[in-house]
């Protein structure tokens, strides 16, 4: 399915037709819809939320979601919400990329939960995954009965196909599908013919497969916070958000649809694509944004402010100001403030903090901290920059700016505890010695 283009800006009441003529004017549910089309609605906020965060949309389609056979359980072990490992370790945790597959392996298959807090069950935390990927999603569609999906690609574009149309995500740009949209993930640059173990990019023409991150919001939706004192324009503006237009498929098969609902996987037969929505309109829909659009605040006297500058969305919790879960860029900047220790500072937050690096060298770490790996520095777990940062930026030349460029990291910051999973614990790309990275810090006290 190819993409229609796409409708500008952040929680609009979008309206998009891939017929003209679909959308019925002045009313939602008409008694026959154009082109014998099935009305259907789509709530993702309670019907009674308030009018500004209020999310639903309605959908014109060949045949209702209903329609599809009965779910029975699907195996996929390392895609889970299971995050009881206990005691919590508080430890400094990183990890290297996670591994490519060594078998043809889609979008689904690769994913592996690294960690999380909460669950779908009481509607709070995140479930933090990698995926890995070496093939397209063949003959099946997923949808994420639990929670949004951030979808943060590392390594290799992603062609989306939701039922509202496509996405086109590449490094450096995010996408955001909502809870409970079809979808099914293409890999443009990955070399789809695998060899006889299985090896994608054995030809040479693309790359060996496609990975990144993905953060499974189970509370509150993602939304752009607000700006107080920034003013009216600033960090992500919302005219860089982009919704798909109308796109769809109509197409007959032997199927599958797979589910995640309540942290376990199901499939059911399904004998078309859903992906069948001829027409829409509303405020649900996935979106897109380009990280290298956000417009980078910082200090321009002495001392830098608060990692929150760096806010792209948020999901807020029942408490004001405390997030569920932020999402954070560390994106090319120019650091100019005078007297000041320039990278990050030593630290200890309230806040549990997930790392993940998508692309050059993060400011804070000399080395270790790779594209496609992750770190995890959990509530009042100190950690900041590690020795030979420290040394460089002491001596550092603080009247002239330094350009931090061809950097994109960031950051899934959540109020809960991030509880990694047993298999990310004893997983073979876990860095054992990363808390061996503050130890050279010296005793610079001379008593
Ligand atoms: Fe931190």
């Amino acid at each position: 399915m190819e993409s229609n283009g796409y409708q500008s800006g952040f929680g609009n009441e979008f309206a998009s037709e891939a017929i003209a003529g679909t959308l019925p004017v002045g009313r939602n549910s008409p008694q026959r819809v154009a082109h014998g089309l099935y009305a259907e609605q789509l709530t993702g906020t309670a019907f009674t939320a308030p009018r500004h965060a209020n999310r639903r949309s309605w959908l014109y389609r060949i045949r209702p979601a209903a329609m599809h056979g009965r779910f029975e359980p699907f195996a996929q072990s390392a895609f889970h919400n299971d995050f009881s490992q206990s005691p919590v370790t508080p430890e400094k945790l990183r990890w290297n990329p996670l591994p490519m597959p060594q078998a043809p392996t889609d979008f689904i298959d690769g994913l592996f939960t690294m960690a999380g807090n909460g669950g779908p069950e009481a509607g709070t935390g995140v479930g933090i995954h990698l995926y890995a990927a070496n093939r397209d999603m063949q003959g099946r569609w997923f949808y994420d009965a639990d929670g949004e999906l951030l979808i943060v690609p590392q390594q290799g574009r992603l062609h989306i196909e939701t039922e509202l149309g496509v996405l086109d995500v590449e490094p450096q740009e995010i996408a955001v599908i909502p809870r409970g949209i079809r979808f099914r993930v293409a890999l443009p640059d990955v070399d789809q013919a695998h060899d006889a173990q299985g090896r994608a990019g054995v030809a040479g023409a693309g790359c060996a497969g496609a990975t990144g991150y993905v953060c499974e919001n189970f509370g509150a939706l993602l939304r752009l916070p607000d700006l107080g004192p920034i003013g009216s324009n600033g960090l992500a503006n919302p005219r860089d958000f982009l919704a798909p237009n109308a796109a769809y498929e109509d197409v007959e098969g032997d199927f599958e649809l797979i589910a995640k609902f309540q942290g376990h996987l199901w499939r059911a037969a399904i004998d078309h694509s859903p992906l069948d929505v001829v027409g829409w309109h509303g405020n649900c829909a996935p979106y897109k944004y380009d990280l290298r659009r956000f417009n980078t605040i910082g200090s321009i006297s002495f001392d830098h402010p608060d990692p929150s500058i760096f806010l792209v969305l948020h999901s807020p919790s029942d408490t004001p100001g405390t997030s569920n879960m932020d999402f954070v860029i560390f994106p090319p900047r120019i650091l100019a403030a005078h007297d000041t220790f320039r990278p990050p500072w030593f630290h200890r937050n309230i806040a549990s903090e997930f790392m993940g690096l998508v692309h050059g060298v993060y400011d804070a770490k000399a080395d270790g901290f790779a594209p496609g790996g992750c770190s995890l520095h959990n509530c009042m777990t100190g950690h900041g920059p590690d020795a030979a940062t420290f040394e460089k930026a002491s001596a550092a030349d603080t009247s002239k700016p330094d350009y931090i460029d061809g950097t994109m990291a960031f950051m899934f910051e959540t109020r809960a505890v991030i509880r990694p999973t047993a298999q990310a614990l004893d997983a073979a790309h876990r860095q054992q010695d990363y808390p061996d990275c503050w130890a050279g810090l010296k005793k610079r006290f001379p008593g």
